[in-house]
Formats: C-alpha cells, sequence, structure tokens
C-alpha cells in the first residue's frame, strides 16, 4: 500500500496550481518601479506645490531593460489606492520612458489633502509589472486663509535675551483619527505636545529672507495629542532672525530683524469627521526659562535652575505667565518647507582629552565639524561649565580661536563667540546639548567643570541638512580616499539649510563657494531639495536691476563687494547641474526671468561683451588671475544657460538671443585675452588658461596649443596646482576633459605646499581655506575635487545631452600608477557603479547601469579582439554593443545590466 504522504500530495497539487496560474496570469515585466519620489521628497508632509512631480527608480535584472509604458493611480486614501481606485489621478497607459519629474495632472488638490499613489510600468517586451509600493504627499496649508492663528510673541524687544517659552491649554472632546501641526517659530523654535518634543528637526525652519519668505514645517502628532486636556509648549531661539551678536555682516541690522515669533496651528481631525483647529493666539501665555542667550555666532547660555518642568504639559500652572502679544507677521509669504531639515547625524566621541592649566580641560574630538558638544555633568547648583569651541589649539594647548573670531571680535571683541555655557541646576547627571546655536570645531575647552571631567564627559553631535548620501568613491591611493573623506565632512558641515562657506567663522551663503562644490554635492549625495530652496532665496535677494549679492541671504551686505559673475553665476549653474544630474528643468524656468535679467545686468555691465567686476580666482596660492577673464567666461557661461532655459519654456526669440550673444562673448574673450603669438590665454596662469578650456572658449584650432601651454604652466609648478578657488575647478576638468587626466592626478596626488595632500598631511580631517593651512580649516569651496574623483578616475561621467543620466559614460583613467578605483552612486534613475582593478597584468572593470538607461563604457585598452565580459569575447556580449576604439580605448554601448570586462594589459 502506498504510504499516505499528505505533504507529497498537497506539493503536487499546489505545483499543478502554480503551473495553471503562469499559463492563465499574463508574464509579469522584469522591471519593476521603486523608490517612489515627489517634488525629491520621500513620502513628504505639508508641501505646496499644486501639481508636485513624481519620480521612480526601476530596478531590474534583465539586460538592456527599458520602461516603454507607464501608469500613476492616485487616491485619496489607501483603501481606496490598495484597489486599484484612483480617485484623485489614473493616467491609464502612458506610452513613455519618462520616470522622472512627471507633474501630477490630477483632480485640484486642497489644503491638508493627502494623496496615496503607486506607479506599475510596461517594459520593452510590453509587460506589464505590479504595481509599486504605495507612497504618499499631503498637502499644505495653500491659501493665507488656512491659517487661523496669529503670529505671537512673548516680547517685541530684539535686544530681549531670554528664549521666550510659550504655551497653551487645550482640550479635544473626540476621538482622534489624524491630527497635524503647521509651525513657523522665527528664528527656530522646539515644539513640545503634552511633554513631549515633537520631531527630531534642529535649527528649523531653514534660514530665508524671512521679509520675503518663511517657511512653515508640517508634523503628523496624530500619536502626541489626545482625548481631553493637551497642552502645546513652543521654545524660540533667535537664530538669523534676531542676530544678537554683531559681525561685519550687519546680521543685526537685518531689514527683517524681530524679536522671535510664533504662528502654528494644530489641525485635528476626529473620528466623526469633524475637524478642529487650535491656532496660535493672544489667549496663549508666555515666560522665560533656562535658555537665557542664544545666538547664531555667539554660542547659547542654559541656566538649569530656570528649567519649568511639566511647563509643556496641560496641568502646569501658568498663572505667573504673562499673555502671549499678538504681534505683526514677518512679512514674508509663508511656503511649505521642502527640504530635509538639519537633524544630527552622529556622535563623536573625543579621542584626547588635556589639561593644559589647572582646571582648563582641551577635548579633541579627533575630526573638525560643525555641530555642538553634549556635555554630561552633575555638581553643586549654580555651577558654571563653560565650553569653548574651536578648530584649532594655540601654543599653550589651550584653544585658539583668532582664525575664526576676527569679524565678530572686530566689531566689538567683548562679545562672546563659539562659547556654550551650562549652569547646574544640582541635580542628578544630565546630557546638555545647545538647541539654537551650532559651531565649527574639533576641539572643545571646558572649564568650571566639578572636578576632574573623563573621555565619557563630552562628546560631539554632528548636524546638517539630512540629505540622503548617493555615492561612495574610493580607490588604491590612500591620500586620495583621505581627501574625498574629508571633502564629505566639510560638504556636510556646509550645509546647514543653505550651503555655508564655513560652520564657525561665518556661516554665510556664499554663492561662489556653493556652485564651486554643487557637483560634489549632487556625486556623493541629493541635495537638490536644499539647492532649489536656495536657488529661491537668491531670487528673493536679485535686485530689480539683476544684481545679486555675494551672501544669500543677507542683510543687504555684499552687493557692493564678494559677489560679481563668479559668485553670482551660482543662481544659474546650480539649476543648470539640477537639470545635469537631476533632470530638474523645474528651478531654472521658475527663475527665468531672474536669470534672464541676471545676464542683462552683466551686459549693462560689459564693454565690448567684456565684463570686468567681481571678485577673482579666490585664495591662489602664488599666482593671482584678474577678474575680467574669468568673470567674462561665466558671462558666456550664463548666456548660454539663459538661452538652454529659453528652449524649456518655448521662448525660441530668447534662445536665439541669448546664443548669440554667447557667440559674440566668446569672439570678444579670444580677441581680448588669446595671444596667438604665445597660444596663451591672459597673463598665462594656469586659471586663464584652464578657464578658457574648461568653460568652452577655446577654438577648436587652438585647443591643442593652449593645452600644452597648461601642462607646461603645471610643469612651471612642479606638477603643483597654483590657482584660487575657481581655477581649482577649472584646472583638473579641463586637464581631464583634454586627455590629460595624468597630469590632473599628478596635481590631486601631491602631499606637499601647494596640494590637498599637504593639508591631509598636516591632520587636516576637513578641506581648508587656503594652500598655506592659515584662516578656516572647514571651508567647501576647494571640494570640486571629490567631483573630480567620481569623473576622472572612477570615470562616471553625467551627458548633458542625455540629462539625469539617461546616457552616460563610464571612463576610467588608470593613471600615475593608481591600481585600482571604485565609485558608486544613486543616481536619481538608479545605481550606478564603475569599479576597476588592474593587477598581475589584467584589468578587470565591473560596471553597473540603471534599468531604461545606457551608457558608453570606456574599456582602457586598445585591442578589442582581447577584451572578454563575462569571460567571453565582449563583441558577444548580451546588452552590450563594440562601438569603435578610441584613443587608446575600446568604446562599448550598453544597456542597462551589470557587466564585467577583462583584457590583459
Ligand atoms: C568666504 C569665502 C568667500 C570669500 C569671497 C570669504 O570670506 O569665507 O567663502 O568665497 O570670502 O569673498
Amino acid at each position: 500500500m502506498k504510504p499516505d504522504l499528505p505533504h507529497i500530495t498537497s506539493r503536487r497539487r499546489l505545483l499543478s496550481l502554480c503551473c495553471l496560474l503562469a499559463l492563465t496570469l499574463p508574464a509579469l515585466a522584469s522591471l519593476s518601479p521603486d523608490r517612489l519620489r515627489c517634488e525629491h521628497l520621500d513620502n513628504p508632509l505639508g508641501i505646496d506645490t499644486p501639481q508636485p512631480r513624481l519620480n521612480w527608480v526601476l530596478e531590474s535584472k534583465q539586460r538592456a531593460e527599458k520602461q516603454t509604458a507607464y501608469q500613476i493611480l492616485a487616491a485619496s486614501s489607501e483603501a481606496l489606492l490598495k484597489s486599484d481606485h484612483g480617485d484623485l489621478w489614473d493616467t491609464g497607459k502612458v506610452a513613455s520612458d519618462q520616470t522622472l519629474h512627471v507633474a501630477y495632472a490630477g483632480k485640484a488638490l486642497g489644503s491638508c489633502q493627502r494623496c496615496c499613489w503607486k506607479v506599475r510600468v510596461w517594459d520593452k517586451d510590453g509587460k506589464a509589472s505590479a504595481y509599486s509600493q504605495p507612497a504618499y504627499w499631503e498637502m499644505g496649508l495653500l491659501t493665507p486663509q488656512d491659517w487661523q492663528g496669529q503670529w505671537i510673541a512673548r516680547t517685541t524687544d530684539t535686544n530681549s535675551l531670554p528664549a521666550p517659552m510659550l504655551r497653551s491649554a487645550f482640550t479635544l472632546d473626540g476621538k482622534i483619527k489624524q491630527a497635524r501641526a503647521y509651525i513657523c517659530g522665527l528664528g527656530y523654535y522646539e515644539l513640545h505636545l503634552n511633554g513631549k518634543q515633537i520631531g527630531d528637526h534642529l535649527l528649523d525652519p531653514g534660514y530665508t529672507r524671512y521679509d520675503k519668505r518663511a517657511l512653515y514645517v508640517t508634523y503628523d502628532v496624530t500619536d502626541a495629542l489626545r482625548r481631553g486636556k493637551n497642552a502645546v509648549g513652543v521654545i524660540l531661539g533667535n537664530g538669523w532672525y534676531n542676530v544678537q551678536t554683531r559681525a561685519v555682516w550687519d546680521f543685526h541690522k537685518a531689514p527683517w530683524r524681530a524679536a522671535p515669533k510664533l504662528l502654528m496651528q494644530l489641525r485635528v481631525e476626529y473620528a466623526d469627521g469633524r475637524v478642529e483647529t487650535i491656532g496660535t493666539d493672544s489667549r496663549w501665555t508666555t515666560s522665560t526659562g533656562p535658555i537665557t542667550f542664544d545666538s547664531i555666532y555667539g554660542g547659547e547660555t542654559y541656566d538649569a535652575r530656570a528649567e519649568k518642568p511639566g511647563w509643556d504639559t496641560p496641568d502646569y500652572d501658568d498663572s505667573a505667565w504673562a499673555m502671549a502679544q499678538v504681534v505683526s507677521a514677518p512679512g514674508g509669504k509663508l511656503a511649505a518647507q521642502m527640504m530635509p531639515p538639519i537633524k544630527a547625524d552622529r556622535v563623536i566621541k573625543p579621542v584626547k582629552i588635556t589639561e593644559p592649566q589647572p582646571g582648563v580641560f582641551v577635548y579633541d574630538l579627533g575630526q573638525n565639524f560643525a555641530g555642538f558638544a553634549e556635555l554630561s555633568v552633575r555638581g553643586p547648583a549654580g555651577t558654571k561649565v563653560v565650553m569653548k569651541y574651536s578648530e584649532r589649539l594655540g601654543k599653550d594647548g589651550t584653544v585658539d580661536r583668532a582664525d575664526i573670531q576676527q569679524h565678530v571680535a572686530r566689531v566689538d571683541p567683548s562679545q562672546q563667540y563659539q562659547t556654550d555655557t551650562y549652569i547646574l541646576d544640582g541635580s542628578p547627571i544630565t546630557h546638555h546639548v545647545s538647541r539654537f546655536t551650532y559651531h565649527g570645531f574639533q576641539y572643545v575647552e571646558v572649564t568650571g567643570f566639578p572636578g576632574k571631567p573623563t573621555l565619557d564627559t563630552l562628546r560631539g553631535v554632528f548636524i546638517h541638512s539630512a540629505i540622503p548620501v548617493a555615492g561612495e568613491f574610493d580607490c588604491s591611493n590612500p591620500l586620495l580616499n583621505r581627501i574625498w573623506d574629508a571633502g564629505r565632512w566639510s560638504y556636510l558641515s556646509n550645509l546647514q539649510g543653505i550651503p555655508t562657506d564655513c560652520p564657525h567663522r561665518e556661516k554665510n551663503g556664499w554663492t561662489g563657494d556653493a556652485h564651486l562644490a554643487a557637483e560634489q554635492g549632487l556625486f556623493n549625495y541629493a541635495p537638490a531639495a536644499v539647492y532649489t530652496k536656495w536657488i529661491n532665496d537668491l531670487g528673493d535677494e536679485q535686485r530689480p536691476t539683476g544684481e545679486l549679492p555675494g551672501i544669500v541671504p543677507t542683510s543687504g551686505w555684499g552687493y557692493a563687494w564678494g559677489n560679481g559673475p563668479a559668485w553670482d553665476s551660482a543662481f544659474l549653474l546650480i539649476p543648470l547641474y539640477l537639470y545635469e544630474y537631476c533632470g530638474d528643468t523645474k528651478v531654472l524656468c521658475d527663475h527665468y526671468d531672474g536669470v534672464k535679467r541676471y545676464v542683462d545686468y552683466l551686459t549693462s555691465k560689459a564693454k565690448g561683451d567684456i565684463v570686468d567686476i567681481g571678485l577673482n580666482d579666490w585664495a591662489p596660492y602664488k599666482t593671482h588671475t584678474p577678474a575680467d577673464i574669468t568673470s567674462t567666461a561665466y558671462y558666456y557661461r550664463d548666456a548660454q544657460i539663459v538661452a538652454l532655459a529659453a528652449g524649456f519654456i518655448g521662448n525660441e526669440a530668447d534662445a536665439r538671443k541669448y546664443t548669440d550673444l554667447a557667440a559674440s562673448i566668446k569672439q570678444a574673450f579670444n580677441e581680448k585675452f588669446y595671444h596667438p603669438d604665445t597660444g596663451l590665454y591672459g597673463n598665462g596662469s594656469q586659471t586663464s588658461l584652464s578657464c578658457a578650456l574648461y568653460q568652452g572658449l577655446v577654438e577648436p584650432a587652438n585647443k591643442a596649443r593652449v593645452l600644452s601651454n597648461l601642462v607646461a604652466a603645471v610643469e612651471k609648478s612642479n606638477g603643483h596646482i597654483d590657482t584660487g578657488i575657481l581655477g581649482a575647478k577649472y584646472l583638473l576638468n579641463a586637464l581631464l576633459e583634454n586627455g590629460r587626466a595624468d597630469v590632473a592626478y599628478r596635481i590631486a596626488s601631491q602631499k606637499d605646499l601647494p596640494s590637498w595632500g599637504w593639508w591631509i598631511e598636516q591632520g587636516a580631517t576637513t578641506l581648508w581655506e587656503q594652500w598655506s593651512g592659515t584662516d578656516s580649516r572647514n571651508h567647501i569651496m576647494f571640494g570640486d575635487i571629490s567631483a573630480w574623483f567620481y569623473k576622472a578616475l572612477a570615470g562616471i561621467n553625467p551627458d548633458p545631452a542625455a540629462p539625469a543620466f539617461k546616457h552616460f559614460t563610464i571612463k576610467p583613467n588608470r593613471v600615475g600608477g593608481l591600481t585600482s578605483a571604485r565609485a558608486s552612486y544613486e543616481s536619481v534613475r538608479g545605481r550606478i557603479v564603475s569599479d576597476w582593478k588592474a593587477k598581475d597584468g589584467c584589468f578587470e572593470l565591473t560596471v553597473t547601469i540603471p534599468a531604461n538607461t545606457t551608457a558608453t563604457v570606456y574599456v582602457p585598452v586598445a585591442d578589442r579582439a582581447s577584451i572578454k565580459e563575462g569571460g567571453k569575447p565582449a563583441a558577444d556580449a548580451e546588452g552590450a554593443r563594440f562601438l569603435q576604439v578610441e584613443d587608446g580605448r575600446a568604446l562599448f554601448e550598453v544597456g542597462s545590466g551589470t557587466y564585467h570586462f577583462t583584457a590583459p594589459l
């Protein structure tokens, strides 16, 4: 008798069922949509773009996979979406390979409306995929009428130091379905509900030109509220809204300056459908508390004896508190904060503690960064622990802030600077951090500590705009890996809701620094949403004449000095990079009038198409380069960008006009600066020569000569860089783009003065401001070398003709004894990898190409027959097509997938 093996029979039954299903169900696509994004953001709450743009990334194990169509469903609830019912929008099947910036075109969306969406795609064989995981976005408060609260404050006196605390108790009489808080607290706010702090945002909202634009933030506070008695409490910080510390940039005289103020409202949706809104008004009460001083430059003083435990709970007795004042609005339009906030990234433990003088303890965090210290301490009430932050130590081992303090001290040396003070209240051990300030530092000097602190007494907290990581790079040259890493610390230390120059001396939104570091940012991170916000800030600061200041936002400082085309062009270059790296045309289109007005402003300043205004090649090692050559080159680029943007908006007349203008500038540039007798440009500096090449101004016939002059100029400085911040970007890229990556590599891998490597040899853990090492130790303006590592050594290069890596090139350079380089990059279309090794006479290159994209891969071997892919002749590789041999490299056009090329060297 056959044994009764139930599990066998059921397995057989299951198998036949599957076969039946496979036969009846249509085969699914080998392509699946993932990482849905809305306006560059992941499930954003509180956006105010009526037709937000949607992105997705395609995953596929198949080679050469393409999207042939998509269908988006948008629904007013997860349940409707689950049942494939797009009551807000159903695109139907749209024949298209578009995966980026698909603008919502469904039913008009109202304030606070939630929109749940998903997408499915069809692959190259016309097979449909399953729908993606659901995602959502939620609209913010779209009209001024939606705001039911009033702006309130504790005082209107800008010199009142203690940080205001505001609170209100209220009762909710029903089962809560969901609740949102919409808050704009200037300069900064900390929101509490029922005894708990809401969210983990720091130094929020983002810094703007408050009398033109103020950002509000939306929180899901459903779980923080309850039926019955509730309380809301907000602490306000001065931030950039009410700068207490007087410095050369006059923020203490800013046109927007006022005492901290608050506008917020809670929107509570009850299960029975009722909606209740609780907003700020004159019934709120106010007082002061432990924060007795807070300044973005000066630091913060916290007196724990003045804490008010329970101040943010319903039953707190606030009868001694004053009534809040209703005050005027900041003047700017309220806009949704549509960028990642500033958050704590990680904790950094000190590596050393010294006591250079009795009772003076100096912590070395071993890393330079932006943030603040967390102090753990207990001791008698009234004990005052002072923490001074710096990047350097003096000869006596105490902190030396002379190099970062001068712009404050020059105005009034008595002002405190980068100093946090914590006054104990005698309670058990507390862990204290500042709230409304941040510092740039590697060292913290602690005085007044009760007893002897240990290494565990203090830790550093690294903070920055919480943007996603996108890129990783490493190679066989450890020095370059350390330069790359130092670049990341400096990039993030200088992204605090705006791109800054340095996190201590200035914290200013220097425009030149920002655009020079933008490609570094776009390769290593996903900063698009922060840049989009900041370009709006530039738009807010642009004068009717078209002029732009050197720092944004500004109190009005920086129009007379500190600007000019090499800085101002951030207004055009960063939107251009958002187009080239992220396929985003909106920023250029939104600011079309502004960028056009800027170029027209330059035209009004130009003499014979030559512009001789503004800053020149800043912070050179030795050789200076006059501004006219670099400024005119940016004038040329800017005219080209306006022509491109005119094309985006369909303004053909302007496209022609600015294309012609660019051509005319190019001619004037060469007539003025090119010396046919020598083949030199301008004064023959590395910057002049590389500027002409990099900005595309050299006539093809003169290129070889100009290039050899540039190589000679590098040779003359013994293979070292001799430029400022502008030339540093031009030099490495001009050499790369003209086939001399070997010379660029020699410059990049120097260890002695002047070089990035010399900084590292001196112990740098961030990028410095001056080649000589003076001034700031955490500037980002020499950071483009990091982007150069991706482009030159790993070989990943965007293709401006196919933006956002729709098509791109992988062209690694095996130079200067380098035996390997690897980079991965999460592009907006998916993961790109270039990973090569050269050893034992063999060259290996592994590349990963995202679905729905193609790439031209340059295998640095001339003998195409010797090249294998996956162990087989590369010419037969699936998804790859041999193109040609060019300059000793075999070119292959490849579709999506991972390829492993090998060839004998
Ligand atoms: C800033 C730089 C800026 C430069 C231009 C310096 O003070 O730190 O970041 O680019 O000024 O003037």
